[in-house]
């Protein structure tokens, strides 16, 4: 192997100082103060009340995906970032959503509490009730349930797998009870004409009626699965896109910054994820004018929330052109809670690349240390997979009020979403000004990784 001369060395590590490492070639890294003052550029523009302000526009209703509230969000959005000047677009895409359906158990004249399972089919069935145990296939050998109502407990294989079983041997509705306390709400996984109607029991009630057929009573029972179904919708994401403004001296590099702005039910989604939103459209004003050689795509994701729909969506869209000149997608996912942690960056094999080290560099520039780790569960997953180095940006641990309707604007902290502007904000620009090289190519080389959340409802 052919030794470094010592120039090289000596330049490497000046490159360390201020500079990640992937930038480029023989450079040396300007003096710290320099630096900074470019960052003051961005930092100095920064105002955190144009920030809070537009968490408290979003925030004041959930924002489902394919409901008005986020079709309001979405055009709020678009105007915030046409008023900069940018060029915009909204891109719709199709979803499926699953209605949940109204259940109901009666038996003996007694109607008892019971739940759904997401993808049942609706329909009526009334019809003697017995206790095939855990629906195995061996549960069932040799049993004929035409006409009847299967009783199923919950346990060892999936509740599609049981209802198919109770189905296959001939049963018109299928019962599932729990096998822990509290009530049980399963998912099929996925619709399948093999279905029958399926609803869910507590496990007292569950086990009063098992041992009501094993001292050898018969049991009628009438089960309703009424309005459930799958429904299409369709959500949006929003594009705004900062061209270089000097085309002569550009790179064809383009960097995506992103957040999502659709919320679960029943949560104003301040911080999960108004905060990621405002933040980007704070910094899209702050760069409006600013000379740059790289383009700057502002996107706010929908469906999120249903399984990154709205990410997935859009990277489908990129050519393989955009692919390779995308250099790195900075998302921004809950970033102004004052009860959450530090703010660490994610990627989603646990490596660090070229934007956790220029986020990193911003941090040290601006006089905080970013931690690192492992977690999907957000859009820069699907960047990931297309080879695309990402990060997410978040504050963990995160705060108690995730996902419920306590994540609204009382909790929002300036100071956080000022620490997240800066950092994000200096990262980006450290690029995207006129006066630094293009990044040297840096691809993931995406591997399949463990992120999803856990399914609790398939066994
Ligand atoms: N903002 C969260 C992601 C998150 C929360 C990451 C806490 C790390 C810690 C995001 O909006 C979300 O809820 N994502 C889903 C996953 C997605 C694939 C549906 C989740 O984590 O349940
Ligand atoms: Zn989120």
């Amino acid at each position: 192997m052919r030794r470094k001369p010592f120039i090289a060395l000596v330049l490497a590590a000046s490159l360390t100082v201020g500079l990640p490492a992937a930038y480029a070639k023989e450079v040396t890294a300007p003096p710290a103060q320099v630096q900074q003052a470019f960052d003051n550029k961005i930092i100095k523009r920064i105002n955190v009340d144009n920030i809070y302000n537009d968490i408290g526009h979003l925030s004041s209703k959930p924002r489902i995906a394919g409901t008005q509230a986020e079709w309001d969000a979405v055009q709020y959005i678009e105007t915030k970032y046409a008023s900069f000047g940018y060029d915009t677009e909204i891109q719709s895409f199709p979803f499926e959503s699953y209605e949940i359906p109204t259940v109901s158990v009666t038996i003996a004249g007694d109607t008892i509490a019971s739940d759904s399972f997401t993808y049942t089919p609706n329909g009526e069935a009334t019809g003697e009730v017995v206790d095939v145990g855990l629906a195995t296939e061996t549960d069932l050998t040799g049993i004929d349930l035409t006409g009847k109502i299967a009783l199923v407990k919950r346990g060892d294989i999936s509740f599609a797998d049981k209802v198919l079983n109770a189905a296959k041997a001939g049963a018109s509705a299928v019962i599932i009870y729990n096998n822990t306390s509290g009530s049980l709400n399963g998912t099929l996984g996925a619709p399948n004409d093999a279905f029958v109607p399926v609803v869910s029991l507590s496990q007292t009630d569950g086990d009063r009626l098992a041992s009501s057929l094993a001292n050898g009573q018969a049991v009628s029972a009438t089960i309703e699965v009424v309005g459930g179904g799958v429904l299409q919708k369709t959500s949006h994401n929003v594009v705004a896109v900062k061209e270089p403004t000097n085309k002569k001296k550009a790179t064809d590099q383009i960097i995506v910054v992103g957040a999502h702005h659709d919320s679960v039910a029943g949560s104003p989604g301040a911080n999960d994820d108004a905060s990621g939103v405002a933040t980007s459209i704070e910094l899209a004003r702050v760069m409006a004018n600013m000379p740059t050689d790289t383009e700057i795509r502002f996107v706010s994701f929908g469906a999120e929330e249903l399984g990154l729909l709205g990410s997935y969506a859009y990277v489908e869209t990129l050519s393989q052109d955009e692919r390779d000149r995308i250099v790195g997608m900075f998302q921004m996912d809950m970033v102004g809670s004052r009860d959450a942690g530090d703010l660490v960056m994610f990627t989603v094999d646990g490596e660090k690349n070229v934007v956790t080290d220029l986020a990193a560099a911003a941090g040290v520039r601006t006089g905080t240390t970013l931690t690192y780790g492992q977690e999907g569960r957000s859009d820069h997953v699907p960047f990931y997979y297309a080879g695309i180095p990402a990060a997410l940006f978040i504050h963990s641990p995160t705060e108690p009020w995730y996902h419920s309707p306590e994540d609204s604007l009382d909790k929002i902290s300036k100071a956080k979403l000022q620490e997240t502007a800066e950092i994000v904000g200096a990262a980006v620009y450290q690029v995207a000004r006129p006066d630094t090289p293009a990044l040297e190519r840096a691809k993931v080389a995406p591997k399949p990784v463990e992120y999803e959340k856990e399914v609790g409802g398939l066994q």
